[in-house]
């Protein structure tokens, strides 16, 4: 080795990178302690540079070193070096060196040791990815609670884009639902570092609200210092929806017990009331009480109707299932309601699947809740303002995967928003007294609820309404 270039490298030995002088076929003329310590080579025979670089990226090393070299430029790119059996990641930077009294063209090689940043790198890049395809929306917020990222999740539920969010205060989604003393203690409880979780209702950027659960902790720093938030979503809204669902199952069920309790009790007095008329007006002479006797009969005669319908509620379990060609009872359940005087100027139309399976139901009471439905849809264009327009009623049947759903769509008046949760109650009617007695639709929730099915309503504001109906097949 030269002795005057060694002399003058021993500059570089205070360099924690490794250094090398290279000449133009790639041997390494001198080297710093760094190279000489990580290398293990005590100052022994020279080496080409290029062994030690990882067999893939050999021949890019080589086409930049011969670029410094004739070009006279420095350049500088990562790759990894084989040492000692193990790899590392390094940035290798080439410098063309000239210096006065050299005989050769020579360039300075650096290796910087890079796999700390690097383990940081793929730690980061890890965690992004796990952030970035949570299905929990996540976001995180400087210390003056503007936010600085959200993922993916977050831009799904809140119906905004991340542009659009970056910068702003979560404060976008407030619903105004829970109060500013809520909001505080949130501040209170993160700001001195603790977790807090709590129930929000949020606004998406169409107005909808979602719910969630929300946990924001604090994000420390080295010293442990609170350096910013981090939020995480879980959404409630199926969950709220199904507990809706629930208590409305409940309230349903408890209703019918009641009711089939209050029919027990009220239908024996009634068949004697019943009786005892019968007798009185077979005795009686006196056309003033056989007339108000009849009176007290037709009232007799609607009290059972309703009592009769309270029991339907509850009967099923006393049946026996049979297996049922649900299209017949469609068919005669429209034969049926046709009949009426108000269905004669509606036309009803019927599209029915072939490929529907036997079902396991009971005929009548299914034909009972098609009737039900049928005359409402029937009594709903008849309330409406006639407009000269052609008034339609529709069935649909249809066999999806392992359900049957039938579909009952008019032209009726429908059903104002706020009724829509209160049809299926009992003696909910909206139709004149005497009119309706609100046990129709209750009775066929429940009917249908013991066939293990269920009954859906959409509807809009004088336009009309569906029913949806969907029963099992097994
Ligand atoms: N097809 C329909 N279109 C509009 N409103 C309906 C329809 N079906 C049911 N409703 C509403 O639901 C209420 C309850 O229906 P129901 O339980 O059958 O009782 P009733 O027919 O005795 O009023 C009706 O009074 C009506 O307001
Ligand atoms: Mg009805």
């Amino acid at each position: 080795m030269n002795n005057n270039i060694t002399l003058d490298f021993s500059l570089f030995d205070g360099f924690p990178d490794m250094c090398f002088l290279v000449n133009e076929n790639g041997n390494i003329r001198v080297l710093n302690k760094a190279s000489l310590n990580r290398l293990e080579l005590h100052d022994s025979e020279p080496e080409i540079f290029f062994d030690y670089v990882e067999l893939c990226d050999r021949s890019k090393a080589e086409s930049l070193f011969k670029e410094s070299f004739t070009k006279g430029n420095s350049s500088d790119f990562e790759t990894r070096l084989f040492i000692k059996k193990n790899f590392i990641n390094v940035k290798i930077t080439y410098i063309p060196f000239t210096s006065n009294g050299l005989d050769e063209k020579l360039i300075l090689i650096t290796a910087r040791d890079i796999s700390e940043e690097k383990r940081k790198e793929i730690d980061l890049i890890r965690f992004f990815n796990v952030a970035e395809n949570s299905v929990n929306p996540l976001q995180i917020t400087d210390l003056n609670g503007k936010m600085i990222y959200v993922n993916k999740a977050f831009e799904a539920a809140s119906g905004y884009t991340s542009d659009e969010l970056i910068g702003k205060n979560p404060r976008v989604f407030g619903s105004g639902k829970n109060s500013s003393k809520f909001w505080d203690k949130m501040w209170d409880t993160i700001s001195s570092g603790k977790v807090w979780v709590g129930e929000v209702e949020n606004l998406r950027k169409n107005g909808e609200a979602f719910f969630t659960q929300l946990l924001i902790s604090p994000i420390l720093d080295k010293d442990g210092k609170v350096s910013g938030y981090f939020g995480i979503h879980r959404d409630l809204t199926e969950k709220r929806t199904l507990e809706r669902q629930l208590i409305h199952t409940q309230k349903m069920e408890s209703i019918g017990t009641l009711a089939a309790g209050i029919a027990h009790e009220v239908g024996n007095p009634l068949a004697s009331i019943s009786a005892l008329v019968q007798v009185a007006q077979r005795i009686t002479t006196d056309p003033f009480v056989n007339e108000k006797l009849g009176l007290v009969k037709s009232q007799v005669t609607r009290i059972s109707k309703i009592i009769r319908d309270l029991v339907d509620f509850s009967r099923p379990s006393n049946y026996e299932l049979e297996l049922t060609d649900i299209n017949k009872v469609v068919y005669e359940a429209v034969e049926i309601t046709k009949v009426g005087t108000k269905a004669k100027d509606i036309i009803f139309e019927t599209d029915l699947s072939n490929d529907i399976p036997m079902l396991p139901l009971i005929a009548d009471q299914t034909q009972q809740v098609f009737v039900n439905i049928l005359l409402n849809a029937v009594d709903a264009i008849a309330e409406k303002k006639r407009e000269n327009k052609v008034e339609k009623i529709s069935v649909k049947s249809e066999c999806n995967g392992d359900e049957v759903t039938l579909t009952f769509t008019d032209t009726g008046m429908g059903i104002k928003e706020e009724n829509l949760s209160k049809v299926f109650e009992p003696f909910f009617t909206t139709k004149k007294e005497g009119r309706g007695t609100g046990l129709g639709l209750w009775v066929s929730y429940g009917i249908v609820k013991s066939f293990q099915g269920d009954i859906k309503i959409k509807s809009k504001l004088n336009e009309g309404t569906t029913f949806i109906i969907k029963l099992p097949i097994s």
